[in-house]
């Protein structure tokens, strides 16, 4: 595969390593927008079928992205507290179950938990990240893997730490739940497009992503996934969209007591949004075109050698086993000064985040090999 960066809407002065802030647009993906925005000009354009149909075609390109068969389980959200709630409200909890979280999540995959909790006098525990730079990834994951327990009653992760791109072992960490009855879900708002993600594999009941990040689409619209444990759950509100046949705009005041199929009543009113929809739905495409683990591929090779010369010269990066290509995280030596190197950074024009005590960077595929040397380039020169 080759760097895309053309299909992108970036300012060559600036190298932009900060996906995980959010993904700059794509032509095809502005343009989108912009029909999108026009067509509400003359609304006797939009037709009561255009409520449906564009939703549908995105839910089922979702659903290719992430290998999932019914693409009625895949709904629109606008936010990953939304997709969360939505979990939150259907867990059953009883005073002593235990819910876990992965230390230092973003906070829309931990407030929704503490909630529920507090509500139930039940447990949250916290899986902290390990101190130690050695075996770091493995001992966290081995932590989260001894922490199940059989009052644990959901499990909730990333794919990737959203701070530093630690790995979780989905794989393992599903086998574990399931053993203890418990639910898993899963936040890939920081790996859906970049890491490959297969349902049939690993079986979340809950995997839910903001779309503004690896997924390439705007800001208020993201993606979730619900599996089978949800089928029957109530929804954190009542849309008259996710109703059955609400095709029938002439019949809606005959309320209607069932939902829409599969997972769809868990979608966010107004799910048929004109603009965000078409823009989403162009973005997933491209990633559909490109494919996961062509643009995994893609940065593994980008970030592998520049990974190395840090090493050398004396930064700390999770080992490879455990650490995400399209995120990662670059921790200090006793001699590097964290204040003097962002202003190399900023003067350089070189766009990261800082979490923690880490560098963030997350480059994609409209990163080149020059945008990592320019980087590396700037940490290691005095
Ligand atoms: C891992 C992760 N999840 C979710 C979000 C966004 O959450 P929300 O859509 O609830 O605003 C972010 C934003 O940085 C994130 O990094």
């Amino acid at each position: 595969m080759d760097c895309k960066k053309k299909e992108f809407n970036l300012s060559s002065d600036v190298t932009y390593l900060n996906c995980a802030y959010m993904s700059p647009l794509m032509h095809c993906v502005e343009e989108a927008g912009i029909i999108g925005i026009q067509k509400k000009r003359q609304p006797n354009h939009i037709s009561g079928q255009d409520f449906f149909t564009e939703s549908d075609i995105l839910r089922k390109e979702f659903a290719q992205l992430i290998n999932c068969h019914k693409s009625e389980n895949c709904v629109i959200i606008p936010s990953v507290s939304y997709g969360m709630a939505n979990v939150a409200k259907n867990l059953k909890l009883k005073k002593g179950d235990n819910i876990i979280v992965v230390g230092e999540q973003f906070p829309s995959n931990v407030y929704p938990w503490m909630e529920v909790a507090q509500k139930a006098e039940a447990e949250i525990i916290t899986i902290a990240p390990p101190n130690e730079i050695q075996d770091r990834g493995k001992t966290w994951n081995d932590q989260i893997l001894k922490t199940i327990n059989e009052k644990t009653k959901l499990v909730a992760c990333g794919h990737i730490h959203w701070a530093d791109g630690t790995i979780f072992d989905l794989r393992s960490i599903r086998q574990k739940t399931y053993e203890v009855d418990a639910w898993l879900a899963v936040d890939a708002t920081q790996s859906l497009g970049a890491v490959p993600f297969d349902i049939q594999q690993l079986k979340p009941d809950a995997l839910v992503a903001a779309g503004y990040k690896s997924l390439m689409g705007p800001y208020s619209i993201g993606m979730a996934y619900y599996g089978s444990v949800l089928s029957n759950g109530s929804p954190i509100e009542q849309s008259w969209i996710n109703r059955f046949e609400s095709e029938n705009f002439s019949n809606l005041v005959n309320y209607n007591e069932n939902y829409q199929p599969g997972a769809l009543r868990y979608e966010v009113g107004e799910h048929s949004n004109f603009i965000l929809v078409p823009m989403m739905l162009e973005a997933l495409k491209k990633l559909n075109e490109w494919k996961p683990e062509n643009i995994q591929q893609y940065l593994i090779d980008l970030v592998d050698n520049p990974i190395s010369v840090l090493r050398n010269f004396g930064f700390k990066i999770e080992e490879t086993k455990y650490r995400a290509s399209n995120l990662f995280g670059i921790r200090l030596a006793e001699h590097h000064q964290m204040d003097k190197l962002k202003s190399k950074l900023l003067d350089a024009n070189i766009i990261v985040s800082y979490r923690g005590d880490a560098i963030r960077v997350s480059p994609n595929i409209y990163n080149d090999s020059n945008d990592l040397a320019t980087l590396v380039e700037v940490l290691t020169t005095k």
